[in-house]
């Protein structure tokens, strides 16, 4: 009898030994342990016989299944410890994660270069005392040409240039022009004023687009002389290209100043040398300006025997394609974002 629980016991040791190979997972690991030591379980079975040993008998028996029972609780324990590390480890190989990588940027968004251009130079006006003013983009012949001394039989007001809406009554704005006569017919003078904006023209090539923007400037006020013209608009370009470069002021037309003229500055590409950029002048062409000539007074009820001022008016594409070494007008419309995120 006694030998007989002892073979028992050591063939069930070996049953479960052979079982734990088997089996993975905590849930089935729990479920052998109750096969073996659970109520019904295999150990405790053997255990019930016990009673029926003899009182010598029973320590051997007794030693033997407690060493059994120890030793299927201890191989549980670790198979149990074992399975948990496991599940972790299984559950970290799928989320992968990587705390030594890098964080992806977030992608922010920027001005276009136009824009950039725009900003500088308001920049810059705000800073001299300027104050921007607007006006309608869609204009009337009135303000876009009569009143800025622009006649009927001008060659700016063809319709190959300009684009007429409604019969002729409206039209696009051609210039940022039409703005001095608003401003002037809203405010006397003193005033010191810039209009940016979109401006259209009936053009479209490789140096012309049908929409672009210009800045215009004007200030009007008693004793206004040129000298103040040349010295605001060279105070400008400094600022915007650097103090080394020279200007100069070549004389030009336009219908609504006299004198009128041309503010060049020393090309920045070759220092005046002369290059590619500055079709081998050593000049780059910045903006037109001009004393206001006195019948644009007479257009908005402003005396010119007491008041005078200047004007100017400032292509923002081609400045920002001098600024910004961009060789192509079209580029600046595509909105291609690989060539505006280089600005
Ligand atoms: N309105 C002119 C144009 O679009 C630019 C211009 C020239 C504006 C001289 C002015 C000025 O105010 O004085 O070509």
């Amino acid at each position: 009898m006694k030998d007989s629980l002892l073979q028992r016991l050591e063939s069930l040791r070996e049953d479960f030994s052979k079982s734990l190979t088997q089996v993975s997972g905590e849930h089935s690991l729990q479920e052998l342990k109750s096969e073996y030591l659970g109520k019904k379980g295999r150990l405790t079975e053997v255990l019930k016989e016990m009673g029926r040993l003899s009182a010598a008998d029973r320590p051997a028996v007794g030693a033997k299944s407690n060493e059994v029972k120890e030793h299927i609780e201890a191989r549980i324990a670790e198979a149990l410890q074992q399975a948990k590390s496991q599940a972790i480890e299984a559950e970290l190989a799928r989320d992968r994660f990587d705390p030594t990588l890098p964080g992806r940027p977030e992608i922010l968004g920027h001005l276009h270069p136009v824009t950039q251009v725009m900003k500088q130079c308001r920049d810059i006006f705000e800073r001299l005392g300027f104050v921007t003013a607007t006006g309608p983009e869609i204009e009337d012949e009135y303000h876009n040409f009569e009143a800025l001394n622009i006649p009927e039989a001008h060659p700016a007001r063809d319709l190959q240039d300009t684009f007429y809406l409604q019969g002729k009554t409206w039209l696009l704005r051609t210039h940022t022009s039409p703005v001095q006569i608003r401003q002037l017919a809203r405010q006397k003078p003193p005033l010191r004023m810039i209009a940016p904006g979109a401006v259209y023209r009936c053009d479209s090539d490789v140096t012309h687009s049908p929409m672009f923007h210009q800045i215009e400037g004007l200030w009007v006020d008693e004793k206004i002389t040129f000298a103040d013209l040349k010295g605001v608009l060279a105070r400008f370009v400094k600022d915007l290209f650097g103090d080394a470069l020279q200007v100069r002021f070549r004389p030009s037309f336009f219908p609504f100043t006299e004198p009128s003229a041309e503010l060049d500055m020393t090309c920045f590409s070759c220092q005046g040398k002369g290059c590619h950029l500055c079709k081998g002048t050593g000049w780059i062409e910045v903006l037109g300006c001009g004393m206001v000539d006195p019948s644009v007074f007479g257009f908005v009820g402003v005396d010119p025997e007491k008041y005078s001022g200047f004007a100017f008016g400032i292509g923002m594409e081609r400045l920002a394609m001098l600024k910004f070494g961009i060789t192509d007008l079209r580029l600046l419309f595509e909105n291609d974002v690989r060539f505006l995120k280089q600005f």
